[in-house]
């Protein structure tokens, strides 16, 4: 019901964005769907995110995927958790205190099913694993059924893969590297090969749908120094094993992919854990590659933090052609639950796109 006519920050009804701020669901309780994505069925927008707790500790999964639903973007309804994690020591993979990163959800129209991906770590052993969940539902808002946790495209070259990696040296299992730790050139340690037969790493992510049904996985890999592009299988459940190396060496996170017209675009950002960084922007014709980085797409971000944010997701607002919306993190790692959004309009100029602090902005301006 309208009430009145205020900001997203404080009010039971909103009618523009407020970046940085509180945004109260229907409840009147901060939303809580941290690294989302967002999906529109039916006239509804449905947002998927992390469900933070509070505290440092908050940053694990102790609940799971929340689902929220919205006709406008700005007025959210607590659609409750749609993936729970498994009690603690139920020997679950996916159990309480894992941590389970960035979900996604896409709807795969042969098989009816709603398909969610995410980024697992099991329970208590940091970010080793690399693993990609995936859970399925009849319901966009769930119970979504966890399925399982890979790694990705075991036993599959890349299909830009150079001689070097099937001939070269392999560097030890046991030795792992923290994000931006490897030599500037991450090719002179095989990590590619090294992963190749148990499936390489996928710890940040997305999911793009293309025009024609193909779905696409995007994550860092080889210990975040490159990103991956992999084609889904028909029911958007599994790794095809057809997958491209792209910006190697650049330790892209974060990856948020759109398309328009025509041109695939993606934003990302540099690697460094819950502290914001510079932003970066790439497009391609193809969107197994090649990719040409295009550079940093905000506009007036003198501190050249995202305007203090991480990007998450581009939304194409339904209803009005070639008009996105930026969806980024502003990440409290004490107190992960109090993590807020910042979504700003996304503009364009040639085959650039741009993005510029709004206080306050609503879909009118656009
Ligand atoms: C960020 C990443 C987040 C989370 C965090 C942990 O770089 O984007 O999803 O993994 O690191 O430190």
């Amino acid at each position: 019901m309208v009430i009145s006519m205020l900001s997203c920050s404080s009010a039971k009804y909103s009618e523009s964005f407020t970046p940085g701020e509180l945004w109260k669901d229907n409840n009147g309780v901060h939303i809580n769907a941290h690294s989302g994505g967002m999906l529109f069925v039916n006239g509804k927008y449905y947002w998927f995110g992390e469900h933070k707790t509070e505290g440092e500790e908050g940053n694990l999964a102790n609940a799971g995927v929340h689902c929220y639903s919205s006709e406008d973007l700005y007025n959210w309804v607590d659609e409750g958790i749609a993936l729970a994690v498994d009690p603690e020591n139920s020997n679950s993979i996916i159990e309480k205190g894992c941590i389970l990163e960035r979900p996604k959800v896409i709807f795969n129209t042969k098989t009816k099913k709603y398909v969610m991906w995410f980024h697992l770590e099991p329970k208590g052993q940091g970010y080793k694993g690399a693993l990609s969940g995936v859970a399925i539902s009849d319901n966009i808002t769930g119970p979504y059924k966890f399925i399982h946790a890979r790694r990705a495209n075991a036993g599959h070259w890349p299909l830009n893969v150079t001689e070097w990696h099937k001939t070269g040296t392999i560097p030890s299992k046991g030795q792992s590297y923290g994000g931006g730790s490897l030599p500037a050139h991450p090719d002179s340690l095989n990590i590619l090969a090294r992963d190749m037969m148990d499936g390489q790493m996928a710890r940040d992510m997305t999911l793009f749908v293309d025009d024609d049904g193909k779905a696409y996985h995007i994550y860092s890999s080889e210990e975040n120094s490159t990103l991956h592009i992999a084609l889904l299988s028909d029911d958007y459940t599994n790794h095809s094993g057809i997958y491209t190396r792209n910006f190697v060496g650049r330790f892209m996170e974060a990856p948020a992919m759109f398309k328009r017209d025509g041109k695939y675009y993606l934003m990302m950002s540099g690697c460094t854990g819950w502290s914001p960084n510079q932003a970066r922007s790439a497009v391609a014709d193809s969107i197994l590659g090649e990719w040409k980085e295009l550079g940093d797409p905000c506009i007036g971000d003198t501190t050249k933090t995202t305007f203090h944010s991480q990007s998450t997701y581009i939304l194409p607002v339904q209803g009005k052609r070639n008009q996105y919306i930026y969806m980024g993190d502003r990440w409290h790692p004490q107190n992960a639950i109090d993590g807020r959004y910042v979504w700003l309009p996304v503009d364009f100029q040639g085959e650039h796109f741009f993005i510029r602090w709004r206080d306050r902005w609503n879909l009118k301006d656009l």
